[in-house]
């Protein structure tokens, strides 16, 4: 293999990417990023990549959640306040669940550019370029907002060095304190089919109780005070990715500086096209979507390529096959990682292979279709005897009405009232907390059930 370069995919063939009409304007946009500081910084990516490590030994467990896409007309400080708290709230029911740290990573700051099932969308006999995303063109259905604007990239820089500016004094200042953070009941306060949430709720809050009342000081108190929380995104805007590339001055690697992880998307895992040439050379954890279209024989070609040195936590494998289609598909994949001696984490996205689109036209998930994904998926591991290693959401803290289900049921025809993704339906704050609650249900039962086989 050649040396790699931050520029070299520029060489291969690319998709899902734009073709900018004005390339001064995009040399101009790229000269400018090229000297704006990177966003994250070498030691926190390698911090990250220890705990992806320890979650593909069970040692701790990942949330990797947020939006579908960001956008610039919904970014606001409640919106980031809230996606975090709920991520917080999801991650002490799973700790709770699993009995391990749970590493918080968001789909934020930087998650902006989409990959699309196709090259243009047709309303009413019209047909224009499909929307790819803030930072490449406008959702707005018309001629002049689809043509990619290299510009965008600068805007989207801005919004996410001031989300993670947020998400950082967030982390930090005293918001992320579990004593604070924590309002059980949220959405769960009656009916018979909240009660074993409300359980557990309480569960969780009779020991935080103990634990402040046995008075925990020094650094352990700082744990409880502060949160480490990452960020990542596909890495699919290669432009925007190599103007963010820096050389680590310690090891002299390069960091991708647009955020902590970056993942390479279902439909640019090419394994000799632009977005992998880009993902093999960075020093950050990297994840790859694994698809029902996924062979064997390419996903030994991209662990080789990606994690060439065969480095734990280098490399999250992120299985997105849809409810019904992973006993089918997990096994063969988790084959070729043991045929290769393949140092892995694997993680769930019950999300992309479960979009439908409802009676009422909206594209949705059903939240039992999200559910039953994550149950296949922790099925074949325990069949398999591998680990599960995370779970990775569309989400949001607000109160949208975009997946449907869930013990505060939203319905197909409530889907309308607020719609308001940029791209794929996210789950709610209330469906994500009660879909944290029955993930760490397959917790307990794995731990469980691991305890009594140890035990004879
Ligand atoms: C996504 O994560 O938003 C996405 C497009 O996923 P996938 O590449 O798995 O379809
Ligand atoms: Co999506």
């Amino acid at each position: 293999m050649t040396e790699w370069q931050k520029s070299n995919w520029r060489s291969l063939p690319r998709v899902q990417m734009p073709d900018y009409t004005d390339a001064s304007a995009l040399n101009a946009v790229e000269a400018q990023l090229s000297k704006y500081p990177p966003l994250v910084f070498a030691g926190e990516a390698r911090r990250l990549k220890s705990q992806l490590a320890a979650a593909g030994r069970g040692e701790a467990f990942m949330l990797q959640g947020g939006d579908c896409a960001e956008a610039f007309d919904q970014f606001s400080a409640n919106a980031i306040r809230d996606t975090f708290k709920v991520m917080l709230q999801m991650a002490m029911v799973l700790t709770f669940g699993a009995k391990v740290p749970v590493v918080k990573v968001g789909r934020m700051a930087g998650q902006f550019a989409k990959p699309r099932s196709a090259p243009t969308e047709v309303i009413d006999g019209l047909e224009l370029p499909s929307y790819r995303g803030d930072i490449i063109n406008d959702l707005a259905f018309t001629p002049e907002a689809r043509i990619p604007n290299p510009n965008k990239m600068l805007q989207a820089y801005t919004q996410a060095a001031a989300t993670l500016n947020l998400l950082r004094a967030f982390s930090t200042g005293g918001y992320a304190d579990v004593h604070q953070v924590h309002q059980w009941t949220l959405g769960f306060t009656e009916g018979e089919k909240a009660a074993k949430y409300r359980d557990m709720s309480n569960r969780i809050q009779d020991a935080l109780d103990f634990i402040k009342a046995a008075g925990v000081t020094g650094d352990q108190a700082h744990t409880l005070h502060t949160v480490e929380f990452y960020t990542s995104h596909e890495s699919l805007l290669l432009e925007y990715e190599e103007a963010l590339c820096r050389q680590d001055s310690t090891s002299g690697k390069w960091l991708a500086g647009s955020g902590h992880m970056i993942w390479i998307g279902d439909r640019t895992r090419q394994p000799d096209g632009a977005h992998v040439e880009f993902a093999r050379g960075v020093l950050n954890p990297v994840g790859l979507k694994c698809g029902p279209t996924t062979t064997a024989e390419d996903l030994k070609v991209l662990m080789a390529k990606l994690n060439p040195a065969n480095e734990e936590g280098k490399l999250t494998l992120i299985a997105r096959f849809g409810a019904g289609k992973v006993a089918e598909n997990l096994p063969r994949l988790i084959k070729a990682v043991q045929e290769e001696g393949a140092k892995v984490t694997w993680v769930c996205d019950p999300m992309h292979g479960n979009t439908i689109k409802s009676a009422s036209g909206y594209k949705t998930r059903p939240f039992d279709s999200v559910l039953r994904e994550v149950r296949e998926f922790f099925a074949v591991h325990e069949a398999e005897g591998t680990i599960p290693g995370g779970v990775h959401f569309e989400m949001t803290g607000l109160d949208v009405t975009e997946c449907t289900g869930g013990v505060r049921e939203v319905t197909d025809e409530d889907l309308s009232d607020r719609y308001h993704t940029a791209c794929d339906p996210r789950l709610n704050a209330s469906q994500s907390l009660e879909l944290a609650f029955l993930v760490a249900e397959e917790l307990v039962a794995r731990r469980e059930h691991a305890a009594a086989v140890a035990n004879g």
